[in-house]
């Protein structure tokens, strides 16, 4: 099992290279998280963005796995296998999803707001998608399994969580109708058993042993990591690669190439710690050359130069051994990039590593190496005929510093701006 995890904040574009890799693998699988990822992929001069389906789907020889660590809504699914079908994809014949995936209840979604506004100022951002409360119901040992929609006492079983939660929503203030989205729900829940259902743990496994190629597609990013992110304004799951065999039921031993995906730059949705962001024009010119606004929220991004303390910490989290880099053309734009290699404390203190303060301080100071621009790339780009020496010198960087090297670089929202350093592209 390969697997290709964010290194930053989400939105590094994993969309685009699940697609572009999807060939080389007979099954791509989610692992985690939900409805708050937003997986863009632009082929054909058309946009798609899948949140809970994985970007496998468009090849209907590549199965698509939805696996246990990921929460599911059901009205989003429904609607998300409907817009497929529309536009000629199959979705229902190469997508399986797991018996044990949790489902998000209107009411969790209800109970994320609910926490959001009891927060005040402290709010994380959420998207609002019932994440959160819906990982709490998997801890706590009360969630609703996908394979609990076959037990003649769903309904009963319904009722009782979504009175608790109702309780909750009273204490919190909150008087939500969510009548209309109940029935929408009750609806996709009847729709949900057209889905294949499986114990996708065994049926992993047994690809695996047949000698199938696994790809385990991350949503989210690693520095969102429940454990490891800059707690508390993360996501409820594991982002990083412990995630993808517990989300999954694969054994470590299986995990071959870790594939790491970052942006040139670095960008962060909601609230939270965001030490090389930048309030100025060349902020606002990295949000609209990159188009940065949320894919499921449309929010607009918060923009920075690249953080290299950020993306060194990641790289160790998950053992990347391959990098690639995102949205090379974006910082065409500029005459002079920069890479954050050190954060100066509070006390004045000069750290290369990730340190537990940077949750709990605003006020860390980058300290910036400047490198050349490159200018506006071909609009054909390869490794080893026209890379500008600029970009290359830029890679060469990011590589000596974080041990790994980069395999893919995007230079665009295709799937053909895409080049490959055929040196180490392990496939
Ligand atoms: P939640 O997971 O929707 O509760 O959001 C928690 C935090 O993670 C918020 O700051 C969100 O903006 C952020 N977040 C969640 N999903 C994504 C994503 O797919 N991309 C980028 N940020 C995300």
């Amino acid at each position: 099992m390969d697997v290709l995890l964010g290194l930053q904040w989400g939105d590094e574009g994993k969309g685009k290279v699940v697609d572009v890799l999807a060939p080389n693998y007979d099954v791509v699988a989610r692992f985690q998280g939900g409805p708050n990822a937003g997986h863009t992929l632009v082929f054909d001069d058309k946009k798609h963005v899948l949140h809970q389906i994985p970007s496998g789907i468009f090849r209907p020889e590549t199965l698509n796995v939805i696996g246990n660590g990921v929460v599911i809504c059901p009205i989003k699914l429904r609607a998300e296998i409907e817009s497929l079908q529309e536009r000629g994809i199959d979705a229902l014949s190469n997508l399986v999803l797991s018996k044990r995936t949790q489902i998000i209840l209107p009411t969790h979604r209800a109970l994320d707001a609910a926490y959001e506004n009891a927060k005040g100022q402290a709010k994380i951002g959420s998207t609002l998608k019932g994440i959160g409360p819906a990982y709490q119901d998997k801890y706590g040992r009360n969630g609703f399994r996908v394979g609990d929609l076959l037990r003649k006492d769903f309904k009963e079983r319904y009722e009782q969580l979504k009175s608790a939660h109702w309780k909750i929503l009273e204490f919190l203030g909150a008087s939500p109708d969510l009548e209309a989205e109940e029935k929408t729900f009750l609806e996709a829940v009847e729709f949900l058993k057209k889905v294949q259902l499986a114990d996708t743990e065994i049926l992993l496994n047994e690809a695996l042993a047949d000698g199938q190629r696994l790809l385990a597609e991350g949503a989210q990013g690693s520095l969102l990591d429940i454990d490891f992110g800059s707690y508390p304004f993360v996501t409820s799951s594991s982002t990083c690669i412990a995630g993808a065999c517990s989300g999954l039921g694969v054994p470590p031993r299986r995990v071959g190439e870790v594939f790491g995906i970052f942006k040139a730059y670095c960008t962060r949705v909601g609230s939270g710690p965001f030490p090389t962001e930048l309030h100025d024009n060349t902020g606002e010119l990295l949000r609209q050359h990159g188009h940065e606004f949320g894919s499921t929220t449309g929010r607009p991004r918060r923009c920075g130069w690249l953080d290299l303390v950020a993306l060194k910490y990641a790289v160790m989290l998950n053992g990347v051994t391959q990098l690639f880099m995102m949205k090379a053309d974006v910082l065409s734009h500029f005459d002079a990039v920069q890479i954050c290699i050190a954060y100066k404390l509070p006390d004045g203190t000069l750290v290369q590593t990730m340190p537990y303060e940077v949750s709990q301080h605003d006020d860390i100071q980058p300290v910036y190496k400047t490198f050349k621009g490159w200018g506006l790339l071909p609009e054909s780009l390869s490794w080893k005929q026209n890379m500008p020496d600029e970009l290359e010198d830029y890679m060469a960087f990011i590589t000596a510093e974080t041990g790994v090297p980069i395999s893919i670089l995007s230079y665009g929202p295709d799937r053909s701006q895409t080049a490959f350093n055929q040196n180490v592209l392990c496939k």
